[in-house]
């Protein structure tokens, strides 16, 4: 059985992280999402609430769990047993600090190795922050979050 994990800070998901979840766990026995829970970002959402949403956006995928994690992703991945780590690319920006981190994780322990997968291009532009700042000023989400969270991000704002 092959388990990747998916990491993030998803302060909050959003449909260009859906699209990653549902294509890895296509490809995956298991796809673990970890939710980072010492973010230097000062998340809007507490790790368990973005991890109630994760759960909530990914009940109908049986291969596909949430935790949250502090410290080391790479001694996340260590226990949950997993081989891969994936993560998704929007633009050529993203590159070079995803390439770096891959190294890093890489350096810190071989075991792994870093999947890299396209965001469809209609989620290219999408990000947790742009959603937070359409929130703030009461844009309409539609698009951006999956629609179940919609009434709970506003809400936040
Ligand atoms: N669709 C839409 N948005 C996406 C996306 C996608 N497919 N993939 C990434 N993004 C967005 C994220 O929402 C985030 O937006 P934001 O900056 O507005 O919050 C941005 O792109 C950056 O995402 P990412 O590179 O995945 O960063 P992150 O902060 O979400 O997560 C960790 C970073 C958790 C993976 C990384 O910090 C980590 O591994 N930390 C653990 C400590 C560690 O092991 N450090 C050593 C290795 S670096």
């Amino acid at each position: 059985m092959q388990t990747a994990v998916y990491p993030g800070s998803f302060d909050p998901v959003t449909n260009g992280h859906l699209d990653i979840i549902e294509r890895a766990s296509r490809l995956y026995d298991r796809l673990v999402i970890g939710v980072l829970d010492n973010s230097s970002k000062s998340p809007v959402f507490s790790a368990a609430v973005r991890a109630e949403m994760l759960r909530d956006v990914t009940s109908h995928l049986e291969n596909v769990e949430v935790d949250t994690f502090s410290g080391l992703l790479v001694d996340f991945a260590s226990a949950k047993k997993a081989e891969v780590i994936v993560k998704g690319l929007r633009t050529v920006a993203d590159f070079e600090y995803e390439f770096q981190m891959a190294l890093l994780n890489k350096a810190l322990n071989s075991h792994y190795e870093t999947v890299f997968m396209m965001t469809d291009t209609k989620y290219s532009y999408i990000s947790s922050s742009m959603v937070k700042e359409v929130a703030k000023y009461h844009g309409d989400l539609t698009g951006f979050v999956p629609q179940i969270l919609i009434d709970r991000i506003r809400e936040k704002f």
